[in-house]
């Protein structure tokens, strides 16, 4: 039987890193696109390999025409700290970028006469409290309240949530292709990832896994939020079984196009607590950075995903303990030993 075929963009970032193996673990036949030329290690898990720029129309139709893909992984972007450094940059990347993506996978489904499914890491950023005592009031968050961002990305992330929902149900809705297959576009608000394999590199939620991998390198790290700073997380194992499972979710179960995701939602001085005790030389320090701690204290405490359980199975496999003792301590351990 013929693989189903995969676009994924942004493949050289933490989540195209991890999701790659797995979806070719599934089955899939990948085809990737990043700025940079896909690593030689990666390499193997990879039909077809781009080096380009969502920017590039061009490159997006000639990639269309040669490969007749059945889904997307939407996963370039810019993240929230350096979104805010460029603004203007950030729209572009994240908006504009996603509209070309968009273009060509309704293209596509077109096309192929078939939904093409198009799936999009939205996240916490898309929300926006005004101030601590609202955010502990709170709690976990439902998809529709409190969305209200206060970053470039988060604005970004939330606009592009709806150019999907837009472009699945209502695209060209007066026009002759109104009875078109349209595309099938589902986004994932995740909290915070945190990866063994990888530290992330301009965004808010760095603090955590920057924290861990300082630790266990042997630097010291001066944390940019305060102890008492709280976001979730969720390990990068789960945000890749979030993607894959709701991949493969049956449309007609699903009751909306964006689905929150959460597993633990540590205090910053948590964190700090266990990398200390896993790794007892660690030096860290509190130097909170105004700004990006506003950022952070303008996030959930914690998302509501009773949707995203009920409507296609979601459940994380690693809760916090779980996640440090099964996951991200031993590999980082072996990570840093082998360097
Ligand atoms: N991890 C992202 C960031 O910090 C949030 O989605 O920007």
């Amino acid at each position: 039987m013929k693989r189903s075929i995969v676009l994924i963009t942004g493949v050289n970032g933490e989540l195209g890193r991890s999701l790659l193996p797995r979806l070719t673990a599934a089955g899939y036949a990948c085809v990737t696109l990043d700025l940079v030329p896909l690593p030689e290690s990666l390499r193997s898990f990879a039909v077809a390999s781009y080096a380009g720029n969502i920017m590039d129309r061009y490159l997006l139709d000639q990639i269309a025409a040669h490969h007749e893909f059945d889904a997307v992984f939407h996963l370039a972007a810019l993240l929230s700290t350096r979104g805010e450094r460029d603004p203007e940059l950030s729209h572009q990347v994240n908006v504009e970028g996603t509209l070309n993506l968009l273009r060509v996978a309704h293209a596509q489904s077109a096309r192929l006469g078939r939904a093409v499914r198009f799936l999009f890491p939205s996240s916490i950023a898309a929300y926006g409290l005004p101030n601590l005592e609202v955010k502990r009031a709170v709690g976990r968050a439902r998809e529709e309240e409190w969305n209200v961002p206060i970053t470039m990305y988060g604005c970004n992330k939330l606009y592009c949530e709806h150019l999907g929902r837009y472009f699945t149900h209502h695209f060209r809705q007066l026009g002759a292709l109104a009875g078109a297959a349209r595309l099938d576009f589902r986004a994932l608000r995740f909290p915070g990832l945190i990866s063994a394999d990888t530290v992330p590199t301009g965004g808010t939620s760095d603090f955590g896994p920057e924290m861990i991998h300082a630790a266990a390198r042997g630097e010291p790290y001066d944390s940019f939020v305060g102890p008492d700073a709280r976001i979730p997380f969720l390990a990068m194992p789960d945000a890749v079984k979030a993607l894959v499972t709701l991949l493969d979710a049956d449309r007609e179960r699903l009751t909306t196009t964006v689905y929150n995701v959460a597993s633990f939602s540590p205090t910053a001085g948590q964190i700090a607590a266990r990398v200390a005790r896993a790794f007892p030389g660690a030096r860290i320090g509190w130097a909170p950075d105004a700004a990006r701690a506003r950022i952070v204290d303008s996030w959930p405490e914690d998302l509501d995903d009773a949707r995203a359980r009920a409507d296609w199975g979601w459940a994380p496999d690693y809760d916090e303990e779980q996640a440090f003792s099964d996951y991200l301590l031993p590999r980082i351990r072996e990570r840093y030993a082998a360097s």
